[in-house]
């Protein structure tokens, strides 16, 4: 989603600017620009598409000025044209924004009434001619921009520069994440961005607003004020992003090396989770006391989801604990019913999401503690929960969850066993067994990735399908819908997952000699079961892929292509099989040619609506 950086320097920002932004491409976007201020005077270039569309405008025309601000855009109000990209100007005032004014029409309307022209169809131009309105009545930037905010609904993350005032910039955030960046010797001025990762390169100290804070920066330094217009001081830490490496190392994208990553950020997430030596699991620093919790209630959205949905399977299964599971977006607004004393769970990769984050402020109202899973330590879902757990994944950069995802997974089966110690559903040698088998992963993950060129060889098929179909049961059938979900968002095929069980109330009427199927079916308790619906397809001529730990001999039907998976405990089944799914919706993307680690239309950090 949109991506806003800002800097202070003392030499020409311009490709500064454009390097930050390069560093936010992850989020997903569209158009980008900038504008800088040069000797008081404003300019700016825009581009629709890439940023290179963007870095070649700047090559012809470049942008002189110490002082600037830019902006990726995900289009919500308003194609992705060049007259819609950010930052918009009124009367010398330019703004960048990540977020959705909610009452723009409102607004519109009546700056409209007072004489304001609109060059474009987005929400954030209100906010440029807003503030210039403010200024013409003759108060200061500061002014101008605190009482403008006052008028604005929604969530956003924005800044400001002024023609006029070279060293002067003005962000606010309400709902958006916002860093604010302090220069040193090496890379002196002030910076701001959306997330840490943009301004590594220039600086790791590091403050974050609060929703409702607002920052004056100037090149010596910033001054924060609250909701109430309050100064304020927010602590300064030392960002780890510069140390993590952003780059796709040997790989083609950053999904390839980022599923590749899997054995070695699970172990990560394992060994803060584990204690080796006593093969058991370590929550210790969790407040929730499992043994008296009526029921957990799970939300989060897309890939996250699914990984809540396994959660669920794990935690009723091995925990003993009643789980309640849902998309973030209709739980927000299904006003759920909590039990007394409860707690819910949101699980999100950016720690970011609009939906799941609201679904967390509905839970807080409704007395529930609040426990999260987050790869975005700062981010926050994280600094609203009462417990944190993080994924140890590191910046995940293909817009496609993979590895945030298996570490997802990864907590939440440690957790599982913690929930059941707590609770006495399973005793000390269980909770061993299921220990080793977690240790396990990262080997069997390595063995399901030396099968990479098989899949890539199976994937040329599926490049050539229209329609694919996901089958799995228990704890198989979220992999299913995670990889349908996989295989649309990069290679465009429409994939759709079902419930092995649900096949013949409906879906099957699509299966002919041209439908691949592709059916997650480890060797565990549901293994015949999922067999029959599989033998089900195959009568119907349907091509099937079988991932499985069986024989092929024991499908007993013909099938298209098998992916053998190494056997497993059924407690890991998941985290194994999720490998496949992954890899053939990569292989078909690049098969195809799309744009993997950026497919269209998607962002990585949906922090809207
Ligand atoms: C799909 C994908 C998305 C995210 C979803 C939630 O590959 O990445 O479906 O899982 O947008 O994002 P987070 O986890 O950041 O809350």
């Amino acid at each position: 989603m949109c991506g806003i950086v800002g800097i202070i320097g003392t030499s020409p920002v311009a490709g500064d600017l454009v390097d930050a932004l390069k560093r936010l491409e992850y989020r997903g976007y569209d158009s980008a620009g900038i504008a800088t201020l040069h000797e008081g005077k404003l300019a700016r270039r825009r581009a629709k598409g890439k940023l290179k569309a963007l870095e070649t405008r700047l090559n012809g025309e470049p942008l002189a000025g110490n002082l600037g601000i830019g902006h990726t855009r995900w289009a919500t109000h308003g194609k992705p044209t060049e007259v819609n990209a950010h930052p918009h100007i009124s009367d010398g005032v330019s703004v960048v924004h990540n977020g959705i004014i909610e009452n723009f029409k409102s607004l519109r309307s009546d700056l409209e009434k007072d004489g304001f022209v609109f060059e474009t169809e987005t929400d954030t131009e209100v906010i440029a001619h807003l503030i210039a309105r403010e200024l013409k009545a003759n108060k200061s930037p500061q002014e101008a921009v605190r009482d403008s905010l006052g008028s604005l609904e929604g969530a956003f993350a924005l800044a400001v520069i002024f023609e006029g005032h070279d060293d002067l910039m003005i962000g606010a955030r309400r709902g958006s994440p916002f860093a604010i960046g302090f220069g040193d010797e090496d890379s002196p001025g002030m910076y701001i961005g959306s997330d840490a990762i943009a301004l590594a390169p220039f600086t790791n100290k590091v403050s974050y607003l609060e929703d409702g804070d607002w920052v004056v920066l100037t090149g010596q330094g910033a001054t924060i004020y609250n909701e109430k217009n309050e100064e304020i001081e927010r602590s300064i830490s030392t960002s780890m992003a510069q140390a993590l490496v952003v780059d796709k190392g040997n790989h083609r994208h950053f999904m390839a090396k980022e599923i590749h990553e899997q054995p070695d950020v699970i172990s990560r997430t394992l060994s803060h989770y584990i204690d080796l030596g006593k093969e058991c699991v370590d929550f210790s620093s969790l407040s929730i006391d499992f043994k008296t919790l009526p029921r957990l209630s799970i939300a989060a959205c897309g890939t996250a989801y699914y990984a809540g949905v396994v959660g669920k399977y794990l935690i009723e299964q091995w925990g003993g604990l009643p789980v309640d599971i849902d998309i973030a977006s209709e739980f927000r607004y299904r006003e759920p019913l909590m039990s007394e004393g409860g707690a819910a769970l949101f699980i999100s990769q950016s720690g970011e999401t609009a939906d799941s984050l609201a679904s967390l402020k509905y839970c807080k109202q409704q007395n529930q503690k609040i426990l999260s899973i987050v790869n975005v330590n700062e981010s926050s879902i994280a600094r609203e929960s009462d417990d944190v757990l993080p994924t140890l994944a590191g910046p995940e950069i293909g817009v496609a969850s993979t590895k945030a995802f298996t570490c997802q997974l990864t907590v939440l089966a440690a957790l599982a066993i913690h929930i059941g110690r707590q609770r006495g559903v399973i005793d000390e040698a269980k909770e061993s067994e299921l220990v080793r088998s977690l240790v396990e992963v990262p080997r069997l993950i390595s063995e399901v990735l030396a099968y990479e060129e098989e899949i890539d060889r199976i994937s040329h098929s599926l490049s050539q399908a229209r329609d694919v179909l996901y089958l799995g049961r228990g704890m198989s059938f979220p992999i299913a819908m995670e990889g349908a979900l996989k295989l649309k968002e990069i290679s465009y095929i429409h994939a759709e997952a079902y419930a092995a069980g649900e096949l013949k109330h409906g879906p099957i009427a699509l299966i002919d000699e041209n439908m691949p199927v592709i059916v997650v079916a480890p060797e565990d308790r549901l293994f015949d079961k999922t067999i029959s619906n599989m033998q089900e397809v195959a009568a119907r001529g349907g091509q099937i892929i079988f991932i499985s730990d069986a024989t092929r001999e024991s499908a007993g039907c013909d099938l298209a292509h098998h992916i053998v998976i190494p056997k497993c405990h059924e407690f890991v089944t998941a985290l194994i099989t999720a490998i496949p799914v992954q890899l053939l919706a990569y292989y078909t993307a690049v098969h195809m040619g799309t744009d993997v680690d950026q497919p269209r239309n998607l962002a990585k950090s949906v922090t809207v609506e």
